[in-house]
Order: structure tokens, then C-alpha cells, then sequence
């Protein structure tokens, strides 16, 4: 497995295997891999002929300065699971070789980053699109691969590859969990064992919301009944509650007649969780 921490570097490597006709998958991460993000990994290894996968804790997307710091990093371990896995090359830049000094250009898709989950953390989604579109222009890949639980994050970036007409497929994987049904998440570690129990409410909450919706429900029902389970939960602390058409994450109201995103973010001490599903009638 190649190793880069520059973008010439890279783009070298990249150039060589384009040279002899090969395609490209980008696997985008903030490292601390688990299961979910090597789920990613096996998805592009199917479509493309090389895989790259991006290991950098994005400072851009950070509104707070603690939750950079204590982001989880593991980069030896990281580097030992991309290899097992065949992996071709690894990206892991310093922050200065993405935000070089005097860097100020913005990449923001300016309705969808600045509701639901955007307006509980305000610039994250446009920092996720400024480096995303980074990574595009430097890897230049056929496919990049994103992860369903980020579901508005994914959602933000099918939106600036339409509006930017960047020349790259996106792909999404459904989101791992663990056997109890807590999503996996660079995170999760972070969580006391209490905090980790607790937060399985989030999971029992989608399920919920699944067959609520199955068997007919309004969207005020639904929100009324996810509130009180997470409120229940006495180590939770609720962030949103969403309920959205699934393609445009539009809000709904009344009944529920067509395939609705569910997006729950709650806090167990200090540590915030994300997850998603999307429902039926
Ligand atoms: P990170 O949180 O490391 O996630 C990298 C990718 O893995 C994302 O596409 C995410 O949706 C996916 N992922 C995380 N947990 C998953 C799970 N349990 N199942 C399936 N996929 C999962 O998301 C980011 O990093 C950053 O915002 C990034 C896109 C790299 C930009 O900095």
C-alpha cells in the first residue's frame, strides 16, 4: 500500500494507474476506522480497479476547537487496517497541505447545509463541502464512496456534485451497527459504558419510527413519540428530531405518504450521535 502525505504525492500515484487505463474510488474518512467506514472500503473495491482512501480530521467542519481535539485519532492502527484489507493507497495529510496559508475559498450548498442537523452545528456542512470538493480535485476519482448514517451529509454532496457538475459518481452503503444496533461511529469510544447502553435508545427509536410509518402515522405522531422515548432516557440529551422527504429533506407534515427521513442526534455525555432511517408507509 502506497503511502502519501502530499498532494503531488498522490496525484502521482493516482496519474500512474490512470495512465494505464485503470478507475479510481475515493473512500473519504476522518480515520479512527471501524467496521462502518471498512464497509465503504469493500463497496469501492467492487467498482473501481484502485482504491484510495483519505485519512484527515477535517478542522473546517469543527465548530468547536475541544471537539477537534478530542476527536479520536489511531493513524498505526488505521494504517494496518487499510492494508489487510488491500488498500492502494493511503492519503493522510497535515492540515497545511489542504488549507495552505492565504487559503479562502468556500464550497457551500446554501439551503441544504443550513437546516436540520446544520443549524445544530452552523458551518459543518459547508467545511464537509470545501474539503470534499479538495479531495475531488486532487484525487480526481471515478466513484467516492459515502456512508447512509451521515444521511444529510451524503445528501449535501450528491447536491454540489449536481450543481457544480463535477465529473464523479457518488455511492452510498447502508450503515453498520453494532449486534445491539448501535451504529458504529469514530465516536462510540468516547462513551462510558452507561452512555454506550443509553444510546442504544436511538436505535430502538428508528425502529419505532419503522413500523409506526408501516402501519400509518402522521409526522407530528411520530415526532411526538420519538420525543418522549429519547426523553425517557435520562442520559440522553435530545438535539433534533427530523422528519423529512427522503430525496430533498423538505419538511413534511400530516400523514405520512411516502418514504420519510428520520434524523436523530442526541448527546450521552458530552459525545454527540447521529442516526437515521428512512421510512415507509
Ligand atoms: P467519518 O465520520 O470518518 O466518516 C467517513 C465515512 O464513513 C462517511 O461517509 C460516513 O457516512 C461513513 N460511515 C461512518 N460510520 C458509518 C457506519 N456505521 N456505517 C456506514 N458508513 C459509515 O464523514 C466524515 O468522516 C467526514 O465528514 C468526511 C466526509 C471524511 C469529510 O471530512
Amino acid at each position: 500500500m502506497e503511502i502519501s502525505q502530499h498532494r503531488n504525492g498522490i496525484r502521482e500515484i493516482v496519474r500512474s494507474w490512470r495512465a494505464q487505463g485503470e478507475t479510481v474510488a475515493l473512500v473519504p474518512t476522518m480515520g479512527a476506522l471501524h467496521a462502518g467506514h471498512m464497509a465503504l472500503v469493500a463497496r469501492a473495491g467492487e467498482l473501481a480497479d484502485r482504491v484510495v482512501v483519505w485519512i484527515f480530521v477535517n478542522p473546517a467542519q469543527f465548530g468547536d476547537p475541544a471537539d477537534l481535539a478530542a476527536y479520536p485519532r489511531a493513524p498505526e492502527r488505521d494504517l494496518a487496517m487499510l492494508r489487510a484489507a488491500g488498500v492502494d493507497a493511503a492519503f493522510m495529510p497535515e492540515a497545511g497541505e489542504i488549507y495552505p496559508d492565504g487559503d479562502e475559498t468556500i464550497v457551500e450548498t446554501t439551503r441544504l447545509a443550513n437546516i436540520l442537523h446544520g443549524q445544530v452545528r452552523p458551518g459543518h456542512f459547508r467545511g464537509v463541502t470545501t474539503v470534499v470538493a479538495k479531495f475531488f480535485n486532487i484525487i480526481r476519482p471515478d466513484f467516492a464512496i459515502f456512508g447512509e448514517k451521515d444521511y444529510q451529509q451524503l445528501q449535501v454532496i450528491r447536491k454540489m456534485v449536481r450543481d457544480l457538475f463535477m465529473d464523479v459518481e457518488i455511492v452510498s452503503v447502508e450503515t453498520v451497527r453494532d449486534d445491539d444496533g448501535l451504529a458504529l461511529s469514530s465516536r462510540n469510544i468516547r462513551l462510558s459504558p452507561q452512555d454506550r447502553r443509553a444510546a442504544l435508545v436511538l436505535f430502538r427509536a428508528l425502529e419505532r419510527a419503522g413500523e409506526m410509518a408501516c402501519s400509518g402515522t402522521t409526522v407530528e405522531a411520530l415526532r411526538t413519540a420519538l420525543s418522549a422515548m429519547i426523553g425517557a432516557e435520562p442520559r440522553a440529551r435530545l438535539r433534533g428530531i427530523d422528519i423529512v422527504r427522503a430525496e430533498t429533506l423538505a419538511p413534511l407534515s400530516g400523514p405520512l405518504t411516502g418514504p420519510a427521513a428520520v434524523l436523530l442526534s442526541a448527546e450521552f455525555g458530552g459525545v454527540l450521535l447521529i442516526d437515521q432511517k428512512v421510512v415507509s408507509p
